[in-house]
């Protein structure tokens, strides 16, 4: 099946579910334990010492919601150029964070009742916000195809009350990174007036023989009327404690962002603001795949060499393992969800992200951001703990 309605709208983020299992596994397996579930990428900008103090006299104002207007500019002038499309202040709303401008572009770009796309395996919060909206997400399954959301696949799920597709490139959690070709056929098979949210906070980690498309550059050469797209210093500049990122559009579609952040989210931090703009100064010509390529070659060849299913590596820092032919014993899946991913860390000592939780029982998210070595170990027993179920 391609494409189903959810059933049951949870309410949770299923981080709180790992964050207990880590806190368990941590007291019996100490610093033995071997955590492949970090979110967080390896480098940051600018250095520690550079954070403090700048911005603290912004701090007795209520900033403006959209963000201090030479933030803004700044980001403007830094995302010009990247997205290849000319921008204005005006076409930024600085948000707390990805995750805040995922929640403003869903609660401002559809209204309640209408459905969302959202191919599946998803970042985890997608369905839960979608439902705070009132939005109806409507997944449209990738397993069967690669982990790629072809135009056939996407068209076969457009339904009356489509409003939008919310699309993340590269995708946690199957590092799938789509280029021009792609995107340029997503947005090709939705009907006029569809609607586009692009998560991209992953944009910057893209391997060298891998692709990556901004929807900016190609939804604006299509015509698209209402896109916008998210990046976030959490990714770009390796600092998710800022809680700082960006929401960049169409000048209508960020003045209603910014309208719905006065009464949402208020605006970001004027601290962070301005460290965003330090960090991306900092980080300027950055190889940000350096830390992760010799591990990515490194563990798909172990997850091979165990027996493991793999995707393909494209983009993000994480690696998208199976289990080859899916279920274990009994039917059940012996990896891949929330309980088999308790054991896990229990028996093993391994924690990772169950695929449970982006909508794909039987696989795993594991983090490149560990050891070498630790990730190896991770996979030999991850093999065995899958075959030994
Ligand atoms: C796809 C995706 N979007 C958004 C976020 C969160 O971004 P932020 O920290 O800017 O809220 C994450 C965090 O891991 C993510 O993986």
């Amino acid at each position: 099946m391609s494409s189903t309605a959810a059933a049951k709208p949870p309410t949770q983020d299923p981080r709180g579910e790992l964050t207990r299992i880590r806190a368990s596994a941590r007291v019996r397996w100490g610093s033995e334990l071997i955590d492949l579930a970090r979110s967080e990428p390896l480098c940051a900008w600018p250095p520690d010492g550079q954070l403090t103090g700048e911005g603290v006299p912004h701090t007795r104002r209520y900033p403006p919601v959209a963000g201090l207007d030479p933030v803004r500019e700044e980001l403007a002038g830094y995302y010009g150029p990247v997205l290849g499309i000319p921008l204005t202040r005006q076409n930024v709303c600085v948000t707390a964070g990805a995750v805040s401008g995922l929640m403003l572009a869903l609660s401002t770009m559809c209204e309640p009742g209408d459905e969302v796309l959202i191919p599946s395996p998803y970042f985890q919060l997608n369905p839960v916000q979608a439902r705070l909206a009132g939005v109806v997400p409507r997944f449209v399954d990738t397993r069967d195809h690669g982990w790629r959301l072809g135009p056939e696949l996407l068209a076969r799920c457009v339904g009356t009350r489509t409003r939008a597709l919310l699309l993340t490139n590269p995708v946690n959690p199957t590092t799938t990174a789509y280029g021009v070709r792609e995107v340029s056929a997503m947005i090709a098979a939705l009907p006029p007036g569809t609607a586009i949210i692009a998560d991209e906070v992953y944009a910057d980690y893209v391997y060298p023989d891998a692709e990556f498309a901004s929807i900016a550059t190609l939804a604006r050469q299509a015509g698209v009327a209402e896109w916008v797209v998210l990046r976030s210093a959490s990714k770009t500049i390796g600092r998710p404690g800022l809680r700082v990122g960006a929401a960049i559009g169409p000048e209508p579609v960020v003045a209603a962002i910014t309208g719905r952040a006065a009464v949402l989210t208020g605006a970001a931090s004027v601290t962070s603001q301005l460290a965003f703009c330090a960090g991306l100064r900092a980080a300027a010509g950055a190889d940000y795949m350096r830390p992760y390529g010799h591990r990515r070659s490194a563990a798909l060849a172990t997850a091979r060499r165990v027996g493991l299913a793999v995707a393909r590596s494209e983009g993000t820092y994480y690696l998208w393992v199976g289990q080859p032919g899916h279920v274990g014993e009994e039917g059940r899946h012996a990896i891949g969800t929330a309980p088999t991913a308790e054991a896990l860390a229990e028996q093993r000592g391994v924690l990772a992200w169950p695929g449970s939780v982006f909508g794909a029982s039987g696989w795993l998210r594991l983090s490149l951001t560990a050891p070498a070595d630790a990730i190896t170990e991770g996979l030999i027993r991850i093999a065995e703990f899958a075959r030994e179920s």
